[in-house]
């Protein structure tokens, strides 16, 4: 009798609330005015707890995510129960904690990099951090190539801390397999991926199902495609709006549940800004629960040529 696989769970994503700008739709309307470091702590904190009373045990921040690994830090020293904590190492906050900068991130997977941000996350995260991530390992990335690099990556197993990756862009598929195929003695050198997948895009699919068949956690970020498959980011006439008021609950947790619902899926990240969106996106959960993995959420939304989907991307404002 084949092992069960347990169901995939949210987890709480922090790249929208550790710095003053980023690139999701509503950030105007759901975050606060000021959007000074004490500010942003106090709504971190407030996600925070609001997801330890949801029964979220999963934390996803980055050293790109401005302050985040501090507040996160900074709250971690009281919490109970203490979450499962992840890391990125690859791209440098460099937005000067301001709105109207044009770059607002520096991406750099060279050694020297490596070293300076792994020196950081532990001095912030310490004790609780449990994976580290490469952020966006795409196929331009001089790490594919760096065994020095991935054999130095490596000794950080041996300190108890699991390592991973996560991917972005329309070859997500072909970074999932490549990434999954490295080895350093003998031993796959990472053992989680995080990808986006969501109603419109969710053509890494196939390769996350691989990643999961050969045992890695799959994390799911992205799924509510940066706030367009919510209520506010699609057109209420639609029949994915339909189908969610049908259920009386929000887009959010429609999209959402699609992706709790893959059987290759570990964790769901929420990427909420609110407490009220927190709870809106975990109502997920207990579509899933009520509909277990038969569940068919694409027949409500048809997705995007991928190329399409990550161009709009590019394209949204960051503020
Ligand atoms: N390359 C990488 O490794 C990478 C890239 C992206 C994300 N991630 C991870 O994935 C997490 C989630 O990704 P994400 O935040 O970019 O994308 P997302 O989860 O698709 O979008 C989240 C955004 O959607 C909006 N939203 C959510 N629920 C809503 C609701 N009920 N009603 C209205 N709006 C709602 C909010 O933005 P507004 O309120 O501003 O509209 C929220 O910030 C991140 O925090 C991060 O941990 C990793």
């Amino acid at each position: 009798m084949p092992t069960p696989t347990p169901p995939a769970r949210l987890g709480l994503g922090l790249a929208a609330v550790g710095r003053p700008a980023y690139l999701t739709l509503g950030r105007d309307v759901d975050l606060p005015g000021d959007r000074s470091p004490a500010a942003l702590q106090a709504r971190t904190h407030e996600l925070l707890d609001a997801a330890t009373a949801l029964g979220i045990e999963y934390v996803d921040t980055a050293r790109s995510y401005g302050r985040a690994e501090e507040f996160l830090g900074s709250w971690l020293r009281t919490a109970e129960p203490v979450p499962f904590v992840a890391s990125k190492w690859g791209y440098r906050y460099v937005g000067g904690w301001r709105q109207d900068v044009d770059v607002h991130e520096v991406k750099d997977h060279g050694e020297a990099a490596y070293e300076s941000q792994l020196a950081e996350s532990t001095a912030l995260l310490g004790p609780w951090l449990r994976l580290y991530q490469v952020h966006s390992l795409t196929a331009d990335s001089p790490l594919w190539e760096d065994r020095p690099l991935q054999h130095r990556m490596a000794r950080l197993r041996a300190e108890g801390i699991e390592l991973g990756f996560s991917t972005s862009g329309p070859a997500q598929a072909e970074a999932v397999r490549r990434g999954l195929a490295l080895t350093v003695d003998g031993a796959p050198l990472f053992t989680s991926v995080q990808s986006t997948w969501n109603l419109l895009e969710p053509s890494a699919g196939a390769a996350l199902a691989e990643a999961a068949a050969a045992g890695a956690r799959v994390v799911v970020k992205e799924g509510v495609a940066n706030g367009r498959l919510t209520d506010r980011g699609t057109p209420a006439d639609s029949a994915l709006a339909g189908a969610a008021r049908e259920r009386g609950v929000g887009v959010d947790a429609l999209a959402l549940a699609g992706a709790l619902a893959q059987p290759w899926c570990t964790v769901v990240l929420s990427g909420a800004v609110t407490v009220a969106q927190l709870e809106s996106n975990a109502a997920a959960r207990d579509l899933v629960a009520g509909a277990g993995r038969e569940w068919a959420a694409e027949e409500w939304v048809r997705p995007e040529d991928p190329a399409a989907y990550w161009s709009a991307r590019s394209r949204l404002g960051w503020g």
